[in-house]
């Protein structure tokens, strides 16, 4: 499994030190969750700290925004240098444009749901994505548990996938422990993201047992 943890559950004061420890301990990216406060409940970062984070690391950054609108700040999330953007179909009416716009820069494509979010709202947008990313917790917060209600979601995109023929990779994210996370690989999954499991155990174990799920 490609392993991708996630700095919201760093801490905000030592990133660059978690940063260095978690590419130590060998994740395969970085998870940046873009939060605004009106999407969803939180407000974390904007562009000026994802390219900071460029700076001091070579691992790919995975931003993931759950920000309203991402269209209106897409140019400045494009310019961070960041390896993937991942957009959600609930936060903008222009989803295929949004996705066209990353592809066409060169960053990698991204389309995320929220647990209570259908699939079906990302059928028509599966031919543009790099990875789709299942939200398999609510989304805003960390260290909340797994909803086994996405294993089915996991399941119907893998279906999809094979169908189509399509090279996407799935992300699931939240509450990914090793238990959930070998259920989601068992249903299709390929990326783990992972937060408190991985800053609340020892890093580097954490995550070589995350890969071997
Ligand atoms: C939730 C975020 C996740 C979060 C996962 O909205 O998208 O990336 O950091 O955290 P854990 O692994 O603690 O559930
Ligand atoms: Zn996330």
């Amino acid at each position: 499994m490609i392993v991708s943890p996630s700095i919201l559950s760093a801490d905000f004061l030592n990133l660059e030190r978690d940063i260095r420890n978690l590419e130590a301990a060998g994740a395969d990216a970085i998870h940046i969750d873009i939060m605004d406060g009106v999407f969803v409940a939180g407000v974390t970062w904007g562009p000026p700290t994802v390219k900071a984070i460029r700076q001091i690391t070579s691992l790919p950054l995975d931003v993931h925004l759950m920000i309203d609108q991402p269209e209106r700040l897409i140019e400045a999330y494009l310019d961070t240098g960041a390896g993937q953007i991942t957009i959600h179909p609930e936060s903008t009416v222009f989803l295929r444009k949004t996705l066209r716009t990353i592809k066409h820069h060169g960053t990698k494509v991204g389309v995320a749901i929220k647990l209570e979010t259908p699939v079906q709202v990302i059928e028509h947008c599966l031919d543009l994505a790099d990875t789709v990313l299942l939200l398999t917790c609510d989304e805003g917060f960390g260290g909340q548990s797994f909803q086994p209600l996405a294993l089915q979601k996991i399941s119907t995109i893998a279906e999809w996938r094979s169908k189509h023929q399509l090279l996407f990779k799935i992300a699931v994210d939240g509450g990914v422990q090793p238990e959930t996370g070998k259920l989601c690989k068992e249903a299709g999954a390929d990326i783990l993201i992972a937060g408190s499991y991985v800053f609340n155990e020892e890093m580097e174990a954490a995550i070589r047992t995350l890969k071997t799920v």
